[in-house]
């Protein structure tokens, strides 16, 4: 049962429970009238003090299509955080308002202290460059209903590794599935943190770290792309240097597996070359649709609704 329970990081869930919001949110992308309204009366807070497309509006829409309402900002001059209000204050009031909150952040910890003051479930939607279990529930979902199954596969992380967040919830969720092995594709001064390389190991999941595509893409089964986080870096020339290390372009598409798909949590900056959209293994934007069912299970899930 979700029913009340906080999702802040990607242990949160057991792999149980995942499999249950998978196959709910299947069944509402077969029926979309199935969970029609059940949130009739429920509100959703969304906090974001980072910017968002996808993740707050996918989250939105899914709060609309569940029949609720949804209240928030998506710009934090325009609460009290402006004025100075510290984030327990601002959660404990907002979880007066609403049955649940969804909240961005740019500091590491900040939805696990909103956790501890808020009434009512929150929800991590990404806190710096730590977590966010959400988009992972976007990519596994995504990987399952492409690929038939979330097992025996080889997956490659390619780019900014180091700041990340939604490679790192990734790659703690895939470890407790069989046969998945990991391949970490990165500049020198973007790889994964310590304390994600350990949890991997102390898993003994198979990990291989590489600094060019090129020469590992032919061995992947899934391409997870991601974006240089310039809005992590400390210094505006080591984000330029660093910004274009790597572009996915149809000739090195030449190289992958015919059945290989390619994930990429979107934004897109100049990671992948528009011509690699119309190849049919580019699964990017079905993934931002993928989203909005498994926040609309999720929602239902957290709020006792299913
Ligand atoms: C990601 C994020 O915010 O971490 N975006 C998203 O939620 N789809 C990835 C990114 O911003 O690069």
């Amino acid at each position: 049962m979700l029913k009340g329970r906080h999702l802040v990081e990607p242990g949160d869930f057991s792999k149980e429970e995942l499999e249950g919001l998978f196959s709910l949110a299947e069944k509402i992308e077969d029926d979309p009238a199935f969970l029609r309204e059940c949130c009739r009366g429920k509100i959703l807070a969304t906090l974001f003090f980072e910017p968002s497309t996808r993740t707050r509006l996918s989250f939105e829409a899914a709060m609309l299509r569940l029949g609720g309402s949804n209240l928030g900002f998506a710009e934090p001059s325009s609460s009290s955080a402006a004025k100075g209000e510290s984030l327990a204050d601002t959660i404990r009031t907002v979880s007066c308002y609403a049955d649940a909150i969804v909240m961005r952040n740019p500091k590491e910890g900040a939805a696990l202290l909103a956790s501890r003051f808020s009434a009512v479930p929150v929800i991590n939607a990404g806190d710096g460059g730590h977590h966010h279990p959400t988009q992972t529930l976007t990519d596994l979902l995504t990987i399952k209903r492409v690929r038939g199954e979330t097992a025996n596969l080889t997956i490659g992380f390619c780019g900014d590794l180091k700041f990340g967040r939604t490679v790192h919830s990734l790659a703690k969720t895939l470890s407790r599935y069989p046969g998945i092995k990991m391949i970490f594709i990165s500049p020198p001064e973007l790889t994964l943190p310590d304390y994600i390389k350990e949890m991997l190991s102390t898993e003994k999941i198979p990990c291989q770290e590489a600094e060019r595509l090129e020469e590992v893409i032919g061995d992947l089964d899934v391409l997870y792309m991601t974006r240089v986080q310039r809005e992590r870096f400390f210094n505006e020339q080591d984000y330029i240097r660093l910004k274009d290390f790597y572009i996915l372009t149809m000739e090195k598409m030449e190289k992958a597996k015919k059945d290989m798909i390619i994930l990429h949590p979107l934004p897109r900056v100049n990671e992948i070359a528009e011509e690699v959209d119309n190849d049919k293994r580019a699964v990017y934007f079905k993934q931002a649709k993928y989203g909005m069912y498994v926040r609309m299970a999720l929602l239902a899930s957290l709020l006792g609704v299913v």
